[in-house]
């Protein structure tokens, strides 16, 4: 039987809530602004916008090629087929009492782009009973626009989920502040530059999650990722972010594990699986799958879901079962 977990959020006990809602009435500002504006806000400055009209013309193209060479029902098979990745990760400095702590991470759904997308990624989590699940961002196809059928869909998929200490997430470049109150009625803990901490007995696990930063990025997401990082002496922190553009300053920060997305491991890729785009201001290595930097492990998931066309060559659609483990 499991052991018993309790969380909450920053600070340890239940939040101040007049602080939190300042805080959160600060980045509702931010966010604002940055949703009206088309360049995009990064860690590493202002980029200019991802050229949409460019994009779309090439995706638009490129499924037409598909389409005549008879390849387009096979990349949209390839997207509907949600396989599940298991991993065991050594971990050092995790609490023994979090020893085989199972996390399952799902990640850009963008659920209102392929029909059955959605009940593809439900039974694929119905079956991958975790202690936590964390959701990392991209719930929607547009950018813009209605969101209900994204809500929806996340509505249908909470309660298929078996994670006794809850499901988190943080926002994704597709999604919008007013995205906010729906996903939390569903009763998703949504970190927006916020923290929560698990319990197993006296030690706890900290959850670190940041709004997205790829188009959003403003310094409240720096100053919370500084806030809650972990001491050396006081347990383990996952940083939960959409993109993997924050795991160097995660890493110099001492947590020990950095979870995220957004890149879909390139969607479309050449024979072997080598992407062509991958969306992604960081380098390549961390744009797919396990990797480390410094003493930090991260983990970029290549998307339950797909993004501009329902298609997939050449790339895996995936949710991730993490599991946990101290050091031998
Ligand atoms: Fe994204």
């Amino acid at each position: 039987m499991r052991s018993a977990h309790k969380f909450a959020r920053s600070p340890i006990s239940q939040p101040g809530r007049d602080s939190a809602c300042a805080d959160r009435e600060t980045w509702a500002i931010w966010r604002s602004i940055l949703e009206a504006q088309s360049w995009r806000s990064t860690p590493h400055g202002p980029r200019p916008p991802e050229s949409g009209a460019l994009t779309e013309a090439m995706i638009g193209a490129f499924a037409v090629t598909m389409r005549a060479l008879g390849l387009e029902s096979r990349g949209r098979r390839n997207a509907l087929e949600v396989r599940r990745v298991e991993l065991e990760l050594a971990c050092p400095g995790l609490p023994a009492e979090f020893d085989g702590f199972r996390i399952l991470h799902i990640s850009d759904p963008h659920f209102d782009l392929c029909d059955g997308i959605a009940e593809a990624i439900g039974q694929a989590a119905a079956d991958s009973p975790a202690d936590i699940c964390v959701l990392t961002g991209d719930y929607r196809a547009a950018c813009h626009g209605p969101h209900h059928e994204a809500i929806a869909a996340l509505g249908r998929l909470v309660p298929r989920i078996s994670a006794p200490a809850g499901v988190w997430a943080v926002l994704g470049n597709h999604d919008s502040i007013s995205m906010v109150q729906p996903m939390e009625r569903l009763g998703i803990g949504l970190l927006i530059n916020e923290a929560a901490y698990l319990y197993r007995g006296a030690a706890r696990l900290r959850l670190v999650g940041l709004d997205d930063v790829h188009r959003f990025h403003t310094h409240l997401a720096d100053d919370a990722l500084a806030e809650h990082a972990p001491a050396e002496s006081d347990g383990f922190g996952i940083a939960l972010v959409h993109s993997p553009d924050m795991a160097v300053a995660a890493s110099g920060l001492g947590y020990g594990l950095y979870l995220c997305g957004h890149t879909h491991g390139g969607q479309i890729c050449l024979p072997g699986g080598r992407p062509i785009v991958t969306h992604c201001d960081s380098p390549r290595r961390l744009a797919r799958g396990l990797w480390r930097v410094g003493g930090m492990q991260g983990y970029t998931s290549s998307g339950a879901g797909a993004s501009g066309v329902p298609l997939r060559y050449f790339s895996r659609s995936e949710i991730t079962l993490l599991t946990l483990r101290i050091p031998k």
